[in-house]
């Protein structure tokens, strides 16, 4: 069957026409496409129909979260039919649920059984649910075990043992001739990704997550305004002034290519990274992220959901397909292939998985009891929140602002939202 993929770009998907290049086929479905995204879900769609005999666009999303999420408000708002089937962040149930089909009326009840009940709880707003549970994320640390165990050391436990071996294994490599060589790289770009990072840091280090479960603004205070300082003294360090530009695909590039001892990530990175074309190939280890004298290991909780557009012209055969690519048999493909996280929890004791992923396995807490970004407190405010919040850090890590000073800055831009809207 002939499928063509459309690139979308920003927010010219619905151009001057108000409509993408005329779509013929019975669905679309928007995917992202960092990584080995799109192929799997081309993968997986061209599987469906094999199996169905039905005709499925594919359009690719931009691969900033926020960037996604603009499209997405515009092609929503706008009521458009033009995709049936939305690739959406953890993050946005609350604030895209209107908009949404209830999938536990379009599959059934038992649509989301045996699928991680957080994720589930997550993605049911007003007892519909809004998306269905496709794979989970955390924010996981990766090194360069060739060179950990040829300077002498052991995976860091704390942010400052990862920063003190950073600066030694960078100034020997260097010293050796690998003038490119950076000891750490993260997402710094000011977007979602850098508010995954930055809750990350803070939470790690004692300083909470923001906005509590209750609604309550707890950011200022001095653990958080030590973990920003601290991560701020890393550019121009241990970690290039570029990385102020990155999202997850640049970072590993870095990585990939041999230049970083240390990178902050999601999982999928893991298959890339050890596939035939990387440069670090058989020699990358994945651990938990460090944390702080006055915290414990915090990874910020991602993942992404499938839902059905309301304006869907064709939304009982929309949600099959999301019935089908959510599926246990595309998850399992998808965590063999991909590295992507199932969110069907017996598929962490798959041995073909676990083979595939190891830290599947040895990692497996880190994924059930990762930090949620405040979004369920903040409802369909969470937008403008992690848009403060990535912007004071990004002032912080360009060095033009400190610690205390952002944190008391966004102390009172978050009650200034939270006054007016939530
Ligand atoms: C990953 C996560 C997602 C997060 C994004 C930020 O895709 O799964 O939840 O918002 O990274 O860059």
């Amino acid at each position: 069957m002939q499928r063509k993929s459309l690139i979308v770009s920003g927010l010219a998907l619905l151009g001057a026409t108000g409509a993408p290049a005329a779509l013929s086929a019975e669905l679309t479905i928007s995917c992202g496409a960092v990584g080995a995204e799109l192929a799997l879900c081309e993968e997986g769609v061209a599987a469906w129909e094999d199996e169905t005999g039905h005709d499925v666009e594919i359009v690719s999303t931009p691969n900033s979260s926020t960037e996604r999420l603009s499209l997405y408000q515009q092609i929503l708002s706008a009521q458009s039919s033009d995709i049936d089937v939305m690739q959406i962040d953890v993050v946005w149930p609350g604030l895209l649920a209107n908009h949404l089909l209830d999938l536990n009326e379009a599959i059934g009840e038992e649509a989301a059984d045996g699928h991680f009940e957080t994720i589930v709880a997550n993605n049911t707003v007003d007892e519909r649910l809004v998306a269905m549970p496709w794979f989970t994320d955390a924010g996981v640390l990766y090194y360069r075990t060739d060179l950990l165990e040829q300077h002498g050391f052991e995976a860091p436990e704390t942010w400052e043992e990862m920063t003190a071996i950073a600066e030694e294994i960078q100034a020997a490599e260097r010293a050796d001739g690998n003038d490119q060589m950076w000891g750490y790289v993260f997402q710094g770009r000011a977007y979602e990704g850098l508010t995954c990072n930055a809750l990350e840091w803070v939470a790690s280090q004692g300083g909470g997550t923001l906005v509590d479960d209750g609604g309550e603004i707890t950011i200022d205070n001095e653990n958080a305004a030590a973990a920003l300082d601290l991560a701020a003294g890393w550019i121009g360090d241990i970690s290039p002034a570029g990385a102020l530009n990155y999202t997850e695909e640049e970072a590993r590039g870095v990585f990939q290519s041999g230049n970083a001892v240390f990178m902050r990530n999601w999982p999928y990175a893991w298959s890339l990274a050890q596939s035939e074309d990387s440069e670090v190939a058989g020699e990358v280890g994945v651990v938990k992220l460090p944390h702080g004298p006055n915290g414990d290991t915090a990874a910020t909780l991602g993942g992404w959901n499938l839902a059905v557009s309301k304006y869907s012209e064709n939304p009982e055969l929309a949600a099959e397909l999301v019935a089908f690519l959510t599926g246990e048999a595309e998850q399992k493909r998808r965590a063999i292939e991909g590295a992507y996280n199932p969110t069907i929890a017996s598929l962490y004791e798959d041995e073909e998985v676990l083979t595939a992923v190891p830290f599947f396995g040895t990692l497996f807490e880190t994924f059930t009891n990762a930090v949620a970004r405040p979004s369920a407190p903040t409802g369909d405010n969470y937008g403008r929140v992690s848009n403060s919040f990535f912007n004071a850090i990004h002032s912080v890590l360009s060095g033009n602002m400190t610690g205390a000073e952002a944190v008391s800055q966004l102390d009172s831009e978050l009650s200034r939202i939270k006054r007016r809207r939530w």
